[in-house]
């Protein structure tokens, strides 16, 4: 199952917005406020009615649309179903189903769960795991409820809002799986547990060790042993995502069906790089496509590191406001792999103040003296520049260069 596309007209600050997505991974990046979780927040009304978390307008219209197995639906609301709204109060004229499309089936927004057999999973921003005891074994529910569950909960796990049961699940996956029932979800916890020491930064030895009588989670990390909650911020948010994704496998799709690595479907996660080193920033795309191969994401991202790690259509670029009536997006056909970090902020992230750096500034002063012939100033702003930068800057070698010129010149 992929996303491939999501209409939006009139609905929250946006214009007409129609986007279209790549069925591997899509970093969609832009500015504070341009509308990225937006997105997420429109992507989850469409599958499910939802009054809170978003303000209509008149003529909002909004829906996306989904491949499953060969088959094209439509999710949504078309034109003309809104009737009032007072803040997070949005009351429905009519059920309208969206502009339908030739080999496109249209449907409101409730019949989601009858039709696709892995609904989207969104992940919030907030990715803490808190500490809470836990007391055994819970059952878990049937796919059919599991399902309704994860369509009803979107917008508040995009916001946070509900809780995602990590250590719950360690627990209960330390308790079924040698029962002979639970091979599938043997076989993801084997997965699982070789997966965790290549997804961690380089030396990081990141591995999940046991599960005590005590029922607490223990890790290791940089050689050292340490409870689930005591993780740092950045195992914390990987293994949260992580997990989250095994689960919703687990517990949506029929039994045979629940291998992680053959499972397809869509996971759209806010903000990827909170927590994460820069370095983990660079390799996190490539550690979750081994993980899971077969799965499409929509993530949203500031970062120049992981932007750098997309490959060719994978990045939208938002930009800040909205004052035209239509946009058209689709994944840039550009990767950035061979571009500095500095030239994504500056090319491609729109970052300005990058040329206040006082790098800069240096470094345009020490070639203006060279212009100037001023070998005493150029000395100067070079000993400024030296103090400041990375001793192995070319820019350095040059200058020096320049100056050894200008003094052989003047002695000359
Ligand atoms: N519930 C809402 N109803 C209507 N409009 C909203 C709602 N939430 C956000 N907006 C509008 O969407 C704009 C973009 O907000 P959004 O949170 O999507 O930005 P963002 O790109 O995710 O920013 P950041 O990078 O800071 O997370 C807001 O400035 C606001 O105008
Ligand atoms: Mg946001």
């Amino acid at each position: 199952m992929t996303i491939e596309a999501l209409h939006i007209k009139n609905v929250r600050h946006f214009p007409e917005i129609n986007i279209s997505f790549n069925s591997g991974f899509n970093f969609i990046t832009g500015p504070n406020g341009c509308g990225k979780t937006s997105l997420l927040a429109t992507i989850a009304h469409c599958l499910a009615w939802n009054p809170a978390y978003s303000r209509f307008k008149e003529g909002s219209e909004y829906w996306v649309d989904i491949k499953q197995s060969g088959k094209q639906f439509r999710f949504g609301m078309g034109p003309g179903w809104f009737l009032s709204s007072s803040y997070r109060n949005n009351e429905i004229k009519s059920w309208n189903a969206p502009t339908s499309e030739s080999g496109r089936e249209s449907f409101i927004p409730n019949a989601v769960d009858k039709i696709l057999s892995l609904p989207p999973l969104f992940i919030g921003a907030q990715r803490k795991i808190n500490y809470k005891q836990i007391q055994g074994l819970s059952r878990e529910q049937d796919a059919e409820h599991s399902k309704q569950l994860y369509i009803l909960d979107s917008l508040s796990q995009i916001y946070s809002e509900s809780e995602r049961e990590v250590k719950q699940w360690l627990i209960n996956r330390y308790f079924i799986i040698e029962k002979e029932w639970a091979w599938e979800e043997k076989k993801n916890w084997k997965h699982l547990e070789q997966s965790l020491s290549k997804i961690g930064p380089f030396n990081s030895n990141f591995n999940y060790v046991r599960i005590g009588r005590d029922l607490e989670p223990v890790f290791s990390l940089y050689g050292k042993e340490c409870y689930l909650e005591e993780l740092s911020s950045g195992f914390q948010a990987i293994l949260f995502i992580i997990i989250a994704i095994f689960e919703w496998v687990e517990s949506c799709l029929p039994e045979g069906e629940r291998d992680v690595q053959k499972a397809s479907g869509t996971v759209l996660i806010d903000e990827l790089d909170n927590h994460l080193h820069p370095e983990w920033q660079f390799t996190v795309r490539d550690g979750i496509e081994k993980l899971f191969p077969n799965i499409q994401f929509i993530i949203t991202t500031h970062s120049p590191h992981l932007l750098s790690s997309a490959k060719e259509n994978e990045i939208i670029m938002l930009p800040g406001s909205y004052p035209e009536e239509r946009y058209d997006f689709s994944p840039s056909e550009d990767a950035y792999s061979g571009w500095s970090t500095d030239m994504i902020l500056k090319e491609l992230m729109g970052v300005r103040s990058l040329d206040n750096k006082r790098y800069e500034k240096l470094v345009h002063t020490c070639f203006d003296n060279i212009v100037k012939n001023d070998l005493n100033a150029l000395k100067e702003s070079f000993a400024k520049l030296e103090a400041i930068c990375h001793p192995g800057d070319s820019v350095l070698v040059v200058l020096k260069a320049r100056i050894a010129g200008m003094e052989a010149k003047k002695d000359d």
